[in-house]
């Protein structure tokens, strides 16, 4: 079987994610490939440890870049580092005020309270980027290579951090507001209260479109490995809870049943004479029966392991055949 369903008008974002090294890259960047044949399409990488300069075999950075060699498609390793930083300056004004207008705070306690770190908000705001990006429209489809599942999975309850942290700064501007309206009898939102707003919006978009099955799907990576399998279902198991359905699981490296026929593998070596290779067939064969029952409601792609290593445009695109077939 092969992925299906992603040429779909109305799926916009589509996010690879699986324990380290099953191939997550590799997958995002040969759908990117497959994509851009008909629309235009953006691969985005949200890995600190970004790799798609690696996989596609050229240089790409924190801004848009054109995929050479690649009609419709582009590329961008997006910098948390960078989205935080450009966060703190946008709204530093605004978060000060809010902060300053609460009658518990002196300047001190600002400062430090402004130089703590706001939880994943640095992420948060590394996934604004996507939803903005998607909201301009300049692309069809965003494809999302994501870091290994403990950190998918945290980018993805991030929001749900950052709206707890909204509440505590909400809560302080009520006291504010209340205080201005008795005394005062009126009171006029001040840039602080846009701040939470906006901050609430964003939060709002982005779970939205991560729940909306429609416009997202996330596609999980995995091998035949129990280590590998267990990981598959607690991410599984998770993006449900926070009701993002997975519909679809890649198992990659799958040694080929063809190779049980005698051919030759590794170059040389009859694999009946082999007996490691028979006994890795057979431990896979075994790890696959279960991945089926385990994941009887996802629709499964099996990839056979290739004799080196994905690396570069051509053989990104012989990948798709695989994946697409
Ligand atoms: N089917 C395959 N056959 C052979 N090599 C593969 C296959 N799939 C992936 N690879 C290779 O395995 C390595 C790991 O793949 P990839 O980088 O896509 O994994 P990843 O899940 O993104 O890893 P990480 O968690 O480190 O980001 C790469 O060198 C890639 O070229
Ligand atoms: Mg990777």
């Amino acid at each position: 079987m092969a992925l299906t369903g992603l040429k779909e008008d109305v799926l916009k974002l589509i996010l690879f994610g699986g324990k380290g090294g099953v191939g997550k890259t590799t997958c995002a960047s040969s759908t990117g490939l497959y994509l851009a044949k008909d629309f235009k399409t953006l691969l985005i990488s949200t890995d600190p440890a970004h790799s798609l300069s690696d996989s596609l075999g050229q240089e790409i950075g924190s801004e848009i870049k054109e995929v050479k060699g690649v009609k419709n498609l582009s590329a961008l390793e997006i910098s948390a580092e960078k989205a935080l930083s450009k966060f703190k300056i946008k709204y530093e004004t605004q978060i000060r005020k809010i902060l300053d207008t609460s009658t518990y705070l002196d300047q001190e306690d600002i400062d430090s309270i402004f130089s703590l770190p706001i939880p994943g908000i640095d992420e948060v705001m590394g996934f604004k980027t996507i939803v903005d990006l998607i909201e301009q429209a300049q692309f069809e489809k965003y494809i999302v290579d994501t870091a290994p599942t403990g950190h998918a999975l945290r980018l993805l309850t991030l929001p749900e951090l950052l709206d707890d942290w909204i509440k505590v700064m909400a809560k302080m501007r009520w006291k504010y507001r209340y205080m201005v309206e008795t005394f005062s009898g009126k009171y006029n939102p001040d840039e602080g209260d846009d701040f939470l707003v906006e901050m609430k919006k964003t939060v709002n978009r982005i779970e939205g479109l991560l729940r909306d099955g429609k416009a997202c799907e996330f596609i999980a990576v995995t091998i035949p490995e129990d280590m590998a399998i267990q990981e598959t279902e607690r991410l599984v198991n998770n993006l449900n809870k926070f009701g993002l359905k997975v519909k679809q699981l890649v198992v990659n490296n799958v040694l080929h049943p063809s190779l049980m026929d005698g051919k030759v593998y590794p170059p040389g070596l009859e694999l009946r004479d082999c007996e490691f290779c028979r006994e890795r067939i057979k431990a896979q064969e075994e790890y696959i029966k279960q991945i089926r029952r385990k994941f009887s409601n996802l629709k499964t792609t099996i990839i056979p392991l290739q004799p080196r290593e994905v690396k570069g445009i051509e053989a990104l695109d012989k990948f798709t055949g695989s994946l697409f077939q």
